[in-house]
């Protein structure tokens, strides 16, 4: 269905990881060049129970399940999908990136961990291909210790930039969450389509983990041998909610041209290409129609949809496009109204025809002001 009906139209939320695993990067991944270890943490003193990580090769069930490539944090419905995970090396500093093909809209981020919480991280998102980045919000158990700069109260603007401590405790020590809605904690998004939301568009997203959970074990060091092989970040999976982005002016989305995406892309796949409704036009539904700009074009609203439109001043309700038009105006209109009514003549019905004027007591609009 690609018709709006009534008022403004929006497309379908979605997860923008799925079907862009090639998009995905990680700067740090556990036995990408060959086996490594690693322990998770025991409950009682001294216990130690050790693993591999072998991720040359991409996940399989059975034949590679040491793998703990990127990819593995995309949600599929799989039966294998608590079995893999991804998992980073023993650093602090470590980076995750979906870069997308065109801009979409954000609405949220889950990230569900396998290992601890991260003590402090950051999320942040380029609009422009990456060239620049602006910090989304700051995650820390301790916002002061981490992020001293950095606001700790609740934001009360949408663009606030604030330090969340809720997201950063030791428990649960797995399947932790880390949330980030796009606009809380101002207002509770229950309608994804919410005033504002069109500001939170991006093209990029980044989340930067900056120190490890580890249990204070820096002090308990000298006694241990090996503290550091417990401690990383691993993520079942990271769920990216959004939108294609089209101005309130389509409901469909397809494969943006020469885009990047998977070729066999799946079904629940979010595309970036617009399908533009109301005389629009563009990968996000942009500009008007080349015949369709006689007013200037606005986005969609939840009342008025804003449709682009040839302006006849009310005296003909269809119009074409006109190429001697469109060149004579420098390309800012080709529209040329059809069959002015009320004694009307010229491409937007302004003038009156020969012999007839405007009666300067009227409005342009007027059917009876050509006398
Ligand atoms: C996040 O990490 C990337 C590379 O890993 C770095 O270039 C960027 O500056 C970091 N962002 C912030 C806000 O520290």
């Amino acid at each position: 269905q690609d018709q709006c009906p009534g008022g403004s139209c929006h497309p379908q939320l979605g997860d923008l990881m799925v079907g862009r695993g090639a998009q995905l990067s990680a700067s740090s991944t556990c036995g990408v060049d060959g086996p490594q270890n690693y322990c998770i943490v025991g409950y009682l003193e001294g216990e130690k129970k050790c693993f591999t990580c072998d991720s040359r090769l991409p996940f399989s069930p059975q034949g590679n399940p040491q793998s703990h490539r990127i990819e593995n944090v995309i949600t599929t419905f799989d039966s294998d999908r608590r079995l893999k995970w991804w998992q980073s090396e023993n650093v602090h500093q470590v980076s995750i990136q979906l870069d997308l093909e065109t801009v979409f809209q954000f609405s949220h981020l889950v990230l569900t961990f396998k290992s601890f919480r991260p003590a402090a991280m950051l999320v942040e998102r380029s609009k422009d291909f990456g060239r620049s980045w602006k910090v989304f919000r700051y995650f820390a158990d301790d916002c002061s210790l981490h992020f001293p700069s950095v606001p700790a109260e609740p934001a009360s603007f949408i663009d606030d930039v604030v330090c969340d401590r809720r997201y950063s405790g030791p428990e649960p020590s797995a399947g932790g969450e880390v949330v980030l809605k796009a606009l809380d904690p101002v207002f509770e998004i229950d309608d994804p389509y919410a005033p504002n939301i069109q500001l939170i568009t991006l093209t990029n997203i980044r989340v930067n983990f900056t120190r490890l959970f580890t249990l204070g074990d820096t002090l308990l060091a000298r006694r241990r041998r090996d503290p550091q092989e417990k401690y990383y970040y691993s993520l079942y999976s990271m769920v990216v909610q959004g939108s294609c982005f089209c101005n309130g002016h389509a409901s469909r989305c397809v494969p943006v041209d020469g885009g990047r995406g998977d070729v066999f892309t799946q079904s629940d796949m979010v595309h970036g290409r617009c399908v533009c409704q109301h005389n629009t036009a563009g990968e996000n539904c942009e500009r008007c129609q080349p015949f369709h700009n006689d007013s200037p074009w606005k986005p969609g609203g939840e009342t008025t949809p804003n449709i682009c439109r040839c302006n006849c001043h009310g005296h003909s309700d269809s119009c074409h496009f006109d190429a001697a038009r469109y060149e004579e105006t420098g390309g800012a209109s080709g529209g040329v109204c059809d069959d002015c009514r009320h004694d009307r003549t010229g491409p937007q019905c302004e003038r009156c025809r020969p012999f007839l004027y405007q009666d300067p007591q009227r409005a342009l609009e007027d059917p009876h002001a050509c006398i």
